[in-house]
């Protein structure tokens, strides 16, 4: 088969094979970027991270740079393009910090926490037409917030957050109520950088399937540890409790046990059980144990994966210390997962794939098809453990923008 040839076959076919143009094309990730990235709400924050007035931190919707702050006036909460509306220069160059005014450092132009040019250094070159009211930073066209958790959008048509949320809402909620009185994220993240495509991580994320074989090192330190095996295998495999299910519009949520019970189905893996489910909300946010996850896209083969260790506001600092040793002994630089998945289920992947003269350029995400369980008036399907509904939960939806001609 030509390249050309290749380039017309569908990129996923009704019996779930997915082309791997998919994972490696930059036309196609380009195509990403404004069909996924800039029509869909994308999570930028949590009100936790900017508390006070003048609080704020750089984002990302897809590739776009963003300043996240609460306007030290008001206390309202603005997201903005972080570019400067002089030549371009981006404006704010930290994670996080406080500040009442940002100043770019190529020529000067200072703005307000608002995004308002209120300085620009030998201001007399414009002319008498210079408008500087219309020279503040560009904020996005949309921002909202749903039980704290900041999300922003390009597309200004877009449907209300909570309605494009939809069934995933129900599983934020829990998040939102977890302690007392909600998490907050004021451990700040972790970054992650791997040489491959963002698609990988999510589908890696609510992933039972990989778990006892790409893990199988940390499950052998637990049963060092414990004097007995990790029931995680034979959960997988048979306990009807454990679920895949496709929320509808591209979210996914896999339960260990019903939601009604959490608590009393932990998972016993050793990685923080704050949450007792995975939960993706699409396109690039997820909840694995007791973090919150976002996946940022930076190239067809970069990116960025920022987790952030959720703490239960009220809770003492021993129950605060032990989420973060738990989440670091699993997810940390030194720790026993996040560089599994990144060897195994990222880079390996990247580096098969390149096997494009392969007939069968394509991966199977057919698991469970057979089997699972849709019910139409709730807009769920239903899938074992192990099955793939997940990942053809967020595929479904992303070629739906993928394929949406109305451009
Ligand atoms: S690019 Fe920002 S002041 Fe010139
Ligand atoms: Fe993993």
């Amino acid at each position: 088969m030509t390249t050309a040839e290749r380039a017309k076959e569908p990129l996923i076919t009704d019996d779930w094979r997915v082309s791997s143009r998919i994972y490696r094309d930059p036309t196609i990730f380009a195509r990403e970027l404004s069909r996924v990235f800039g029509r869909t709400w994308v999570f930028v924050a949590h009100e936790s991270e900017i508390p006070t007035g003048g609080d704020y931190k750089t984002a990302y919707i897809g590739r776009q740079p963003l300043i996240v702050n609460r306007a030290a006036d008001d206390g309202a909460i603005n997201v903005m393009f972080n570019r400067c509306r002089h030549r371009g220069s981006a404006v704010c160059q930290r994670e996080f910090g406080n500040a009442n005014f940002f100043r770019c450092a190529y020529h000067g132009w200072t703005y307000n926490s608002a995004g308002e040019l209120v300085g620009v250094p030998f201001d007399d070159g414009y002319g008498p037409d210079f408008d500087k009211a219309a020279m503040g930073l560009v904020h996005v066209p949309r921002a909202e917030s749903y039980r704290g958790f900041v999300f922003v959008s390009l597309d200004p048509s877009i449907e209300p957050l909570a309605d494009y949320l939809g069934n995933a809402r129900r599983y934020l909620d829990f998040i939102a109520d977890i302690g007392v009185s909600g998490p907050e994220l004021v451990s700040h993240a972790h970054k992650l950088v791997y040489r491959g495509n963002w698609k990988l991580q999510i589908e890696n994320t609510i992933d039972p399937y990989h778990f006892s074989f790409t893990h199988k090192s940390w499950l052998d330190i637990l049963k060092d540890r414990t004097g007995k095996s990790s029931p995680w295998v034979k959960n997988v495999r048979t306990n009807p409790d454990w679920r895949g299910i496709d929320l509808g519009g591209g979210h996914a949520v896999h339960e260990y046990g019903r939601l009604e019970q959490a608590g009393e189905n932990a998972h016993a893996i050793g990685i923080g059980e704050l949450i007792p489910f995975n939960l993706n909300i699409f396109p690039s946010l997820a909840f694995v144990g007791a973090h919150l996850r976002l996946v940022v896209p930076r190239s067809v083969d970069e990116t960025w994966v920022y987790l952030y260790p959720l703490l239960p506001k009220d809770a003492d600092e021993h129950v605060r210390d032990r989420i973060l040793r738990d989440h670091e002994i699993f997810y940390g630089p030194a720790g026993f997962g996040s560089t599994d998945d990144i060897e195994v289920g990222f880079d390996r992947v990247m580096r098969g794939i390149e096997g494009s003269a392969s007939p069968a350029d394509w991966t199977l995400m057919s698991r469970g098809l057979d089997r699972e369980v849709v019910d139409e008036a709730a807009g769920i399907r239903i899938g074992r453990s192990s099955d793939e509904v997940p990942q053809r939960a967020y595929l479904r939806r992303w070629l739906g923008l993928m394929e949406d001609c109305d451009e």
